[in-house]
């Protein structure tokens, strides 16, 4: 008897059930829903218990969440930050608690690469050169100018750095692609609505291509321009990334014309790191997401395979 419970203590001292604090963005898009939906699920796959939190894309709040589960001494935390800066003192205050960290879906800038132990999302340098190789290729017999109007996230977020950057490295040596107009429309549907209407207003017949940084901003851009009298798609294309249902549908309808995939599918993976990191194993510090680009015409034989 006394010998069958110790057995059974000790097989309880080995699968202690590991605790995450995960501080999540906020619910922007229809990337970052898809986002949450597999986190959880994950976890709950993986037998780990979540702690989930929703910043409402305010780092501040990341900051307190982050905060809070340092207090209550959580096994690991992960986060996919708001934005890139700012993480210093929130983040040497979890080492000195001694509670590893772990990055996903977007990365930050810190001097201290101890601060964290492995960042696990998309190359989003890399999306922004794919869209930029497409432009060049649509356009190669075109003469120019193509004037592009820029519709970014979130001002200061990684995907919204890297998309114009990995954009400009292809775009910078041609000098017919110019942006004419840049502004943050925050990663939602609203937001690139509201900026689409002022650049529409402003530049209207103009534009060549709206480079939308998601597809919720895309999908509001489109609304934006079709009120304008504009022909998202035709007299304008539209590229956008992500490729969620909402950007393929837009795709078979003819009004995006080229969707970059972004995978919000992370939590298996994270979910992976995690027991990893519990049981002393060593993780690459990067871990990239296998991506590829969509354009218009594949688009209505992919869809019915889309996830998210
Ligand atoms: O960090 C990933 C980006 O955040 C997605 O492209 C966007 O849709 C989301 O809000």
């Amino acid at each position: 008897g006394s010998a069958l419970a110790l057995v059974a203590l000790g097989s309880y001292a080995q699968e202690k059930q590991i605790t995450l604090g995960f501080a999540q963005v906020g619910a922007e898009s229809a990337w970052r829903t898809a986002n949450t939906v597999s986190v959880k699920q994950a976890a709950k796959d993986a037998g780990i218990n979540l702690k989930f939190s929703d910043a409402q894309q305010k780092q501040e709040n990341q900051i307190k969440a982050i905060r809070s589960y340092i207090a209550q001494k959580v096994d690991v935390i992960a986060f996919s930050p708001v934005v890139e800066s700012g993480w210093e003192p929130v983040l040497t205050e979890a080492k000195n608690a001694h509670i590893p960290v772990i990055l996903t879906d977007r990365s930050i800038d810190v001097k201290d690469p101890s601060l964290y132990v492995t960042m696990i999302g998309s190359d989003f340098l890399e999306e922004g050169r794919r869209a930029g190789r497409w432009l060049e290729e649509h356009y190669k017999n075109d003469p120019g100018p193509i004037n592009i109007a820029e519709l970014q996230g979130t001002v200061g977020s990684a995907p919204a750095n890297d998309r114009h950057s990995g954009l400009m490295e292809i775009i910078k040596n041609d000098p017919k692609f110019k942006i004419i107009a840049s502004q943050s429309g925050d990663f939602t549907l609203a937001g690139g609505k509201q900026v689409m209407e002022a650049f529409a207003k402003t530049y209207g017949k103009q534009i060549n291509v709206v480079y939308a940084h998601n597809d919720d901003m895309a999908l509001g851009a489109i609304q934006a321009m079709e009120e304008a009298g504009m022909k998202p798609g035709k007299d304008v294309n539209v590229v956008s990334f992500d490729a969620t249902k909402g950007g393929f549908e837009a795709m078979i309808a003819g009004k995006i014309n080229v969707d970059v995939e972004c995978s919000p599918l992370l939590g298996p993976q994270l979910m992976t790191a995690v027991k990893d990191v519990v049981a002393g194993k060593q993780l690459p510090k990067r871990i990239v997401t296998n991506e590829t680009v969509f354009p218009m015409s594949v688009a209505a034989q992919v869809l019915p395979q889309r996830k998210y």
